[in-house]
């Protein structure tokens, strides 16, 4: 096959990248390193990129940008793509508010240049367009919740297996972020569903892994393991630090794209994230990364949640499940953070070193 994946050099399209490369397909890269634009030098993926190419036999990199739509045209013009995995993106909730306008030229325009460009030049190609839980804004956060000692939890049996696909994305706060996500993820459903283009759309819980670059707007069991070993304050915003999150390693993610790519579903729509068994409450994250890195993390307690915040999160799996009996959740909490922690510690001494 020929992949390309956009976003390459940040978490998941380096894994998506790297795997697909792996697989002995060959794999065009897009990443103009905006990564660095949006969150300064912690932000910075060129590392990563890096990385990537001495992993990689046949991996190509263009430092394109997706909002430009003659460079977009050109790229789909001189390669046929069976497969395009998309992941650039401006990734942060809280970032959006400083930047409307680059915000929704990345994460709306750019994918419908995309999806029109892939209509033209690849039109029987598979589509994967990687959304976020935040299309449902704060609608989860009126399920009935019950107050744990370090968590918050659904608190009807029925709501046990986490948030589905049926969970509305109108009338709700999303913060500018989940809006512009929004519009990509209709726009991108509806590629599928109009034009019978294979279109999957994968809404994210809480995405993450050793290539994360994590920034305090971005990543944060990444960036919790960085303060831990490196220093600094993390802040946690509001619900008594009880707040939780579904985390999934990338590796997982790009296994439910591949399992997409070979059996497509024109414009289907699935959550993605740990589910119950990989969730984590702020509280209970840092009592564990202190307990692994054994470092005491030194944090503080803001009492205003972040505008739009989830209180309590957990992707349902089952579609995704139903639809691919033999995808499931292979790496734990545990895992996830070994790998997250080893991963910033060579980072670390190779800083020191140099
Ligand atoms: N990480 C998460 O927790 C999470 C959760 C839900 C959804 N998602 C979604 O998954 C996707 C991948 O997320 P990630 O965590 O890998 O993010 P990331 O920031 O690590 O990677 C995105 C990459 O896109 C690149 N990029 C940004 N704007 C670009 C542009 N205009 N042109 C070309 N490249 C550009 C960045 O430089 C970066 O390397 C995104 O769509 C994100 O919204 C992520």
């Amino acid at each position: 096959m020929k992949v390309l994946v956009t976003g390459s050099s940040g978490l998941i399209g380096s894994e998506a990248a790297e795997h697909f490369d792996r697989q002995g397909h060959e794999v065009v890269g897009v990443d103009n390193n905006m990564r660095r634009v949006f969150f300064g030098a912690a932000g910075d993926t060129l590392w990563n990129l890096e990385r990537l190419k001495g992993a990689t036999k046949r991996f190509t990199h263009a430092a394109l940008d997706i909002r430009d739509r003659a460079g977009i045209e050109e790229l789909f013009r001189a390669h046929r793509f069976d497969l395009i995995v998309h992941c650039a993106a401006q990734p942060s909730h809280d970032k959006a508010r400083e930047i409307p306008l680059l915000d929704f030229e990345v994460n709306a325009l750019g994918t419908v240049n995309l999806l029109e460009a892939t209509r033209q030049y690849s039109p029987e190609a598979v589509f994967v367009f990687m959304s976020t839980n935040k299309v449902y804004g704060d609608a989860p956060n009126e399920i009935p919740l019950k107050e744990m000692e370090k968590r918050y939890d659904f608190a009807r049996a029925e709501d046990f297996a986490g948030i589905d696909e049926s969970c509305r994305i109108d009338q709700t706060l999303h913060s500018l972020f989940g809006a512009s996500k929004a519009a990509a993820d209709l726009i991108a459903q509806e590629y599928g569903r109009y034009f019978n283009m294979k279109v999957g759309v994968f809404r994210g819980g809480c995405l993450t892994g050793p290539a994360h670059s994590g920034v305090q707007l971005h990543g944060f069991l990444s960036y919790l393991v960085k303060v831990a070993l490196n220093g600094g304050k993390y802040s946690v915003f509001g619900y008594k630090g009880k707040q939780v999150r579904d985390n999934i390693h990338s590796h997982d993610v790009v296994c439910a794209i591949e399992e997409f790519a070979a059996n497509p579903r024109p414009g289907e729509v699935y959550n993605l994230g740990g589910g119950r068994a990989n969730s984590i409450s702020m509280l209970e994250a840092i009592e564990l990364i202190e307990q692994m890195t054994g470092r005491k993390l030194d944090w503080q307690y803001v009492d205003q949640a972040r505008k739009g915040d989830h209180i309590c999160y957990i992707s349902n799996l089952g579609r995704l499940q139903r639809h691919y009996p033999s995808w499931k959740i292979t790496r734990g909490l545990d895992v996830i953070l070994d790998e997250i922690i080893a991963a910033q510690r060579a980072q670390l001494a190779q800083a020191t070193a140099g």
